[in-house]
């Protein structure tokens, strides 16, 4: 695998595959690389024939009192990661080569980006479409692949595809959890073991939100306000706990056919998000 720092690197070898025919996926992560990335690694390996993973901690989705400066940064690790699974580009760029100078102009998804985590973090997905979108640009792939575990961000970004006819293709990749069902997150090494048990009711008031649903349960709100109980009881600080359009992301009314449940939640100063679904409703 060849580890690059500058776009025109990027522009080089893409074009040179491209002369081969040869179809392009693109990862873009912010490193620190764990087996959920390398989930998005394995997928774009069986769809693309080359594989490039960007690694950019993207100072404009970061709020000014958010962990910017000591997320961590691990790219020797985070290569040797991607050696052992096969890809074939890794692209590291600083901060002045993807922001050579002040930002003018921002891409940004109305409606979609503003509840939810939005809501909490202004200016959040911004940065998200705008770095994303100058990663389309840079690599120009075939495909591009996301996690759910971030399914708003998924949604947003396949809205901001849609809308500006990106050549690309958005394939979300199912969320990745350890043994216990702890969705896997750069911010769990934020946690101690202690900490990782009390997460774990995060997902286990998903899937019995989820287990109502299919037992036939309607009453969206209350069975969200009976979640957030259940969460705030066992320690956590409930950001919203959502039960909502999967598509549209807007609140789940009686008669939405596609579901999915998503939540935010604070265990001390570390914010961990996670979501299930899709449900199917008969309406
Ligand atoms: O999900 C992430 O790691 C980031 O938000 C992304 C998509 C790489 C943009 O910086």
């Amino acid at each position: 695998m060849k580890t690059v720092h500058t776009i025109q690197d990027v522009r080089n070898q893409v074009r040179q595959w491209r002369q081969e025919s040869l179809t392009v996926g693109l990862v873009p992560t912010m490193g620190n690389l764990h087996a959920g990335h390398m989930s998005l690694v394995k997928t774009a390996k069986q769809h693309s024939d080359k594989v490039v993973v960007s690694v950019f901690v993207n100072p404009t989705q970061f709020g000014p009192n958010e962990d910017f400066d000591t997320y961590p940064r691990t790219l020797e690790q985070d290569a040797d990661l991607l050696t052992q699974h096969d890809a074939d580009l890794l692209f590291a760029p600083s901060v002045a080569e993807m922001y050579p100078q002040e930002t003018f102009t921002w891409v940004d998804v109305e409606h979609l980006g503003d509840r939810l985590c939005g809501a909490k973090r202004p200016g959040h997905f911004r940065g998200v479409t705008t770095v994303v979108s100058k990663l389309l640009h840079i690599a120009m792939p075939d495909h591009a692949y996301f996690g759910e575990k971030d399914y708003q961000q998924l949604a947003v970004l396949r809205r901001m595809v849609e809308d500006q006819l990106f050549a690309t293709a958005v394939i979300g990749v199912p969320t990745e959890r350890d043994a216990s069902g702890l969705a896997l997150s750069s911010r769990n090494g934020y946690l101690s073991e202690a900490d990782k048990e009390q997460a774990l009711t995060i997902y286990r008031t998903l899937t019995q939100a989820r287990q109502a649903i299919e037992a036939g349960e309607r009453d969206y709100a209350e069975l969200c306000q009976q979640s957030t109980e259940r969460l705030e009881q066992a320690g956590l600080t409930v950001d919203y706990f959502e039960i909502v359009d999967a598509n549209t992301l807007a609140p789940a009314q009686k008669n939405t056919a596609a579901l999915r449940i998503l939540t935010a939640a604070f265990l001390g100063t570390t914010r961990l998000i996670d979501n299930v679904g899709t449900i199917f409703v008969d309406i």
